[in-house]
């Protein structure tokens, strides 16, 4: 396989970025493609522990070049930010490209982002607060900046003036911060400086790569559940996370993707507003909160905890066309004594074979379990499948059998080492 896409299956979160780092190490290049510093990739690198936001996880192998392409939203400042804190571990942080046509993310979509939230009152959407989906629609309205326009600071400044005197109306009408162009030029200063040598065509880059066969990896960012078109919108971010969404957000052909390896938890979590079906509270969501270490990577958030869903997963593996996956955080589950799994949604006591389309359909569903010991004992140290206890090979078996899909790799750590691999995939 010449190129793969990672995709998350479930509400983000589920450990995409120790499959990247590790993919990435036989890539030659790691491509971004949508969304923006509202994702949050933890990886645990020759024993340290880096968060990552808009970089690639490729960043951290020197071999790799990194490609923040056509369909994601850079803040500079926050990349800036990014870059000299991953400086600072050591990280040299030289290879990475930034497409010109990336939307350019700017103070006023933050303060935009806080203030709807804040109007929205109890039907908040519970964004990250990063200006995620304000920047977007600026994209999808026509007002927006990209990347390029960094290189042309004269017609930045055009561009900053026809968006700003829509933007301040409505910030100002939402009672929040206004902004000049002034203030906003002297903000990007420092970042447009450092970035500008970056910021290039990346979709010639990558087909000129593709040609030559280069290893490339689409890395995910979020969940396909929060798609804005397939996830349970309105509860969902702005772009698409889905694999199909990568020629569009890279400008490659549609063919540019050859396989599509989904990454999914032992259980499921989400973090903001909206609905899940097997959420748990109480003790049992608590213990698997604080085992998986279920707190925000970008806004440290706790996030909610809930048993896996197979209707969900098997909507997902449909719409993503997804036959591999990787089992994520399976050690954290001998933290319970019995492991349910929904197997089937039922409404009015007949179950049905699609997933709601809105908000109040979803909020009818009864998920119906199945349940399953736990093997209640540590499996973070094993490193081959025979290794693991009976019971967990048979929460394994149980997932394929209800979704069909094979189970690659499975995660019972996160550490590196931590990961039996049990066909590779790329
Ligand atoms: P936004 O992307 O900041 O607009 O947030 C919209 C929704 O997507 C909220 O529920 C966020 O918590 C969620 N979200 C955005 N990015 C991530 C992520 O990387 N992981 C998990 N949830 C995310």
């Amino acid at each position: 396989m010449a190129t793969v896409a990672i995709e998350g299956m479930q509400w983000g979160d589920e450990g995409k970025g120790k499959v990247t780092d590790y993919f990435a190490s036989r890539a030659e290049i790691v491509v971004r493609s949508q969304g923006g510093n509202n994702a949050g990739h933890s990886i645990e690198h020759a024993g340290k522990r880096y968060a990552l936001r808009l970089l690639p996880s490729g960043i951290l192998n020197p071999n790799v070049t990194n490609v923040l392409a056509d369909g994601m939203v850079i803040n500079p400042i926050a990349l800036l930010d990014e870059i000299k804190g991953m400086k600072a571990q050591g990280i040299p942080c030289e290879n990475f490209i930034i497409s010109k046509r990336a939307s350019v993310l700017l103070p006023y979509h933050v303060e935009l982002d806080h203030v709807r939230e804040a109007a929205l009152g109890k039907a908040k959407i519970g964004t990250t607060g990063r200006g995620i989906g304000p920047c977007y629609e600026d994209k999808a309205q026509r007002t927006g900046l990209r990347m390029g326009d960094l290189l042309e600071p004269e017609y930045l400044r055009e561009r900053l003036e026809s968006a700003l005197a829509i933007k301040n109306i409505e910030l100002a009408a939402f009672g929040g911060k206004t902004f000049t162009v002034e203030e906003i030029m002297d903000s990007l200063k420092e970042a447009m400086d450092f970035l500008k040598p970056y910021i290039v065509d990346t979709s010639v880059f990558l087909r000129k790569a593709l040609k030559e066969n280069k290893k490339v990896l689409f890395e995910g960012a979020q969940g396909a559940l929060l798609c804005t078109t397939h996830g349970t919108y309105p509860y969902v971010t702005s772009s698409s996370p889905l694999a199909t969404a990568i020629p569009n957000n890279t400008g490659l052909p549609l063919n540019a993707v050859e396989d599509v390896v989904g990454i999914m938890k032992a259980y499921s979590t989400r973090v903001g507003e909206g609905p899940f079906p097997t959420e748990l509270d109480g003790e049992i969501a608590k213990n698997i909160r604080d085992k998986g270490h279920e707190y925000g990577t970008v806004t440290k958030r706790p996030r909610r905890v809930g048993w896996l869903d197979i209707p969900q997963l098997n909507y997902v593996a449909g719409i993503s066309g997804i036959k591999h996956v990787c089992l994520m955080l399976l050690d954290v589950l001998d933290v319970v004594d019995d492991i349910y799994i929904c197997t089937k949604y039922l409404i009015d006591g007949k179950e049905i074979d699609y997933i709601p389309s809105t908000v109040s359909e979803l909020a009818k569903v009864t998920p119906e379990y199945i349940s399953l010991p736990s093997w209640k004992e540590d499996i973070s140290h094993m490193t081959s499948y025979d290794a693991l206890p009976e019971k967990c090979k048979a929460y394994i078996a149980k997932i394929e059998e209800l979704t069909g899909l094979e189970i690659c790799m499975v995660s019972v750590g996160p550490d590196k080492d931590a990961t039996i691999i049990r066909k590779e995939m790329f």
